[in-house]
């Protein structure tokens, strides 16, 4: 039997989320009936009533079980934060383009052709694509100096500052060596925004935004800073612009990411749908409002106040109502 009130926390190796989460959900959940747990998923079957009316997940794009595991939830009534379908599909290019319609800034951006594939892929199939590349005129688009990084992904990994076109075009050869099995990574090439300043925000919710200054060149522990807070227009404008992405991309919790250039909040990274919610580098303010808002976020949606913004938006809903 689906438990009405019951949400599922999935998650990663993170430590100091998770048992705080847990508890402040006990005590502010029980007058609403909602209770919490680590969500324990084996071997479902189809039509297996979903023990969880609200699952947050923080782990899935590193357990693809999980994955498979959420969308056929979501298809019986779990919520998911965030939606399993369109993360799986989510890619920053993408989000550029989105961002672009939406009027946020975003540095200008190329998606490139992948420097290699999979053994099994041979020259037939690849007829489609344009080559030689015109690098000259994705420099001349871009400028320099340029950042080359994956289209998808995070952690910072094959993230390339690149000060010449030889620079990029060794960096581009080193997105080629994908061991056998894997897809080599899609890059994208983006402006370099030369940031006098740079601001994080955690938003979650797609209404609740916390601005927070943000230092990407201190160590991880070190880099929200949170003695020097975003106030006035700046932190109006982070707030505005969040809100706009994460609503428009049906995320309730991410972080967004801007370089502040001039004035102008340029969206570096707002594909993060399984932010940093660790105690000791988003710091015990910040920490303590995130799990303000999650479980106010979980308790409306397991009480059925709120609806997740995905529900209905697959056309396969049309036909199981
Ligand atoms: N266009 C850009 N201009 C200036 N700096 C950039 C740009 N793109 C990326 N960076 C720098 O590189 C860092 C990593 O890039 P990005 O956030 O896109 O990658 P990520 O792997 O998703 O990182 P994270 O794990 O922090 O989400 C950014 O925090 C920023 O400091
Ligand atoms: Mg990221």
């Amino acid at each position: 039997m689906t438990d009405e009130n019951l949400v599922g926390l999935l998650v990663g190796r993170e430590n100091t989320f998770p048992g705080p989460f847990l508890e402040r959900l006990a005590e502010k959940g029980a007058q609403h009936g909602v209770r919490g747990e680590l969500a324990v998923l084996g071997g479902a079957r189809e039509l297996d009533e979903p023990r969880y009316s609200v699952i947050v997940d923080r782990i899935s794009h590193e357990v693809p079980y999980y994955r498979a595991h959420l969308k056929s939830a979501a298809l019986l009534g779990t919520t998911v934060i965030n939606d399993p379908f369109w993360w799986e599909s989510d890619e920053k290019f993408f989000e550029c383009t989105l961002a672009r319609k939406l009027g946020v800034a975003v540095p200008k951006t190329i998606v490139l052709p992948n420097k290699s594939y999979i053994p099994d892929i041979s020259e037939l199939s690849l007829r489609n694509l344009a080559y030689p590349l015109d690098w000259d005129g994705f420099l001349a688009y871009v400028g320099l100096p340029a950042i080359l990084k994956p289209n998808t992904g995070g952690g910072w990994k094959d993230v390339y500052k690149v000060d010449s076109k030889e620079e990029l075009l060794w960096a581009y050869d080193q997105t080629g060596t994908a061991t056998f099995g894997q897809r080599p990574k899609t890059m994208i090439l983006q402006e370099f925004i030369a940031w006098d300043d740079y601001i994080r925000c955690i938003a979650i919710g797609r209404e609740h935004v916390m601005p927070i200054r943000y230092d990407p060149t201190a160590p991880f522990h070190e880099r929200y800073a949170i003695d020097k807070p975003v106030a006035g227009e700046l932190r109006d404008a982070a707030i505005r612009d969040a809100r706009t992405l994460t609503d428009a991309l049906g995320y309730d919790m991410d972080t967004v990411e801007f370089a502040v250039r001039d004035g102008i909040l340029y969206a570096i990274d707002f594909l993060n749908p399984a932010p940093d919610f660790d105690s000791f580098s988003i710091k015990e303010e910040n920490f303590d409002w995130v799990l303000e808002r999650m479980t106010d976020l979980v308790i409306s949606y397991a009480t059925g106040t709120a609806t997740p913004p995905w529900v209905g938006e697959h056309r396969w809903w049309r036909h199981i109502r």
